[in-house]
């Protein structure tokens, strides 16, 4: 009877200690190492990234893939040409190979939900690289930036180089807004936090925009593609600034747009004056850019520090823990990086969120946030070269 007894008290604990451990009430289907059967110190890491085309998925692929092998794990490592249909199958090939854990940047958020449903059914854990996946309960974490205080850098950035207040409404200012991909999660945070920022200077008519887009979809660029942003801005360009009306700032929501932008400001636009460019991501191209005095700024992401949380997490999923905010204290990171269990909801419920915190460079900066910090080198020929 005794043993019996015990054997009860045994189970009742392990279950009451299951239920204290447990993960916020989200995404609770998400599989975790604990359910799944990946071996604690070694197996194979998926990777799905969108694009080559982009330069920063290069580095993050780059990055990632070193660091889980440097702890011991296999990695294969896809881009998909920013191609859902690729990725979809490039995921499934993954999920066959029984990959134990899978870190995708999602091409579209919304299109992968039948696939994970698979990754769900093996038991494969997922982590939500940069961007938000949506509409799943596969998902079991999500690590990006602060999303929508990158934009809000670049609305601020705006205000506070044209030293704008809202009291003086004797001078007025040109904007035109260029955001990101639809598909993007990402992307209407970066236009939301910039705009909330200018918002209140183009209801008092201290910022104008000319060609009158200014909602999210009107501004948005397909996959972020720097032609579409070039040819979008040279129809602007020649339909509302035609006749001599000055353009002062081009608010861009990242590099591969503000490149396109750039290239139709300098080639179609003879703008005496100097337009504001914003950016983000800190693209070689655009340091240049930002050297030269083409572009302004761009808010710089440190994705080498992005991919040490993704694997300090993966590790600690596929240990079979449930890792909350105290990753951010156990594992020492030399960083700032906040847990959030409030932002990110995917449709299916709050994805928990590691984010880390952005920085603006411009030229006067560029040196000490990006050279002397070791995440570039400064090329012979003057401009910045990205490490790793
Ligand atoms: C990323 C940006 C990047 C953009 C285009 C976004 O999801 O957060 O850093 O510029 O995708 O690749």
């Amino acid at each position: 009877m005794k043993k019996v007894l015990a054997i009860l008290l045994v189970i009742v604990l392990a279950f009451s200690l299951a239920a204290c451990n447990s993960a916020p009430a989200t995404n609770s289907a998400a599989p975790t190492a604990a359910a799944s059967k990946a071996p604690a110190t070694t197996g194979k890491i998926g990777i799905a990234m969108p694009t080559k085309s982009l330069e920063r998925w290069n580095r993050d692929g780059a990055f990632l893939q070193k660091q889980f092998e440097s702890k011991g794990y296999k990695v294969s490592l896809v881009y998909s040409n920013n191609n859902v249909t690729q990725q979809v199958n490039d995921i499934e090939n993954l999920i066959a190979d029984k990959v134990n854990l899978l870190v995708i940047v999602a091409i579209d958020g919304t299109s992968l939900s039948n696939v994970l449903k698979s990754a769900a059914d093996a038991k494969i854990p997922v982590i939500a690289y940069d961007r938000l996946i949506m509409n799943t309960n596969a998902v079991s974490y999500y690590v990006s930036f602060d999303n929508y205080t990158v934009g809000k850098l670049q609305g601020q950035f705006v205000v506070d180089t044209l030293g704008l207040k809202l009291d003086d409404k004797s001078k007025s200012y040109n904007i035109e807004l260029t955001a990101g991909d639809p598909a993007d999660n990402n992307a209407t945070f970066f236009y939301n936090g910039a705009y909330d920022v200018i918002k209140p200077y183009i209801e008092a008519g201290i910022l104008k925009v000319p060609s009158g887009q200014i909602k999210f979809q009107e501004c948005s660029t397909a996959q972020w593609l720097t032609d579409k942003a070039m040819n979008r801005m040279q129809n602007i360009l020649a339909s509302y600034y035609s006749k001599g009306t000055q353009l002062d700032v081009a608010l861009c929501s990242n590099d591969s747009t503000a490149l396109g932008v750039t290239k139709a400001i300098s080639s179609d636009y003879a703008g005496k004056n100097k337009v504001i460019i914003t950016g983000q991501d800190g693209d070689e191209a655009n340091l240049a850019n930002i050297i030269d005095g083409k572009q302004t700024m761009t808010v710089y992401k440190a994705v080498a520090n992005e991919a040490v949380v993704t694997v300090d997490l993966g590790l600690a999923i596929l240990k079979g823990e449930k890792p909350d905010g105290t990753l951010i204290s156990k594992s020492g990171w030399k960083f700032a990086c906040t847990y959030d269990t409030k932002t990110y909801n995917n449709n299916n419920g709050i994805v928990p969120s590691y984010l880390l915190v952005p920085t603006v460079v411009t030229k006067d900066n560029l040196k000490k946030e990006l050279v002397d910090t070791g995440y570039y080198t400064m090329g012979a020929n003057g401009y910045p070269k990205a490490v790793g």
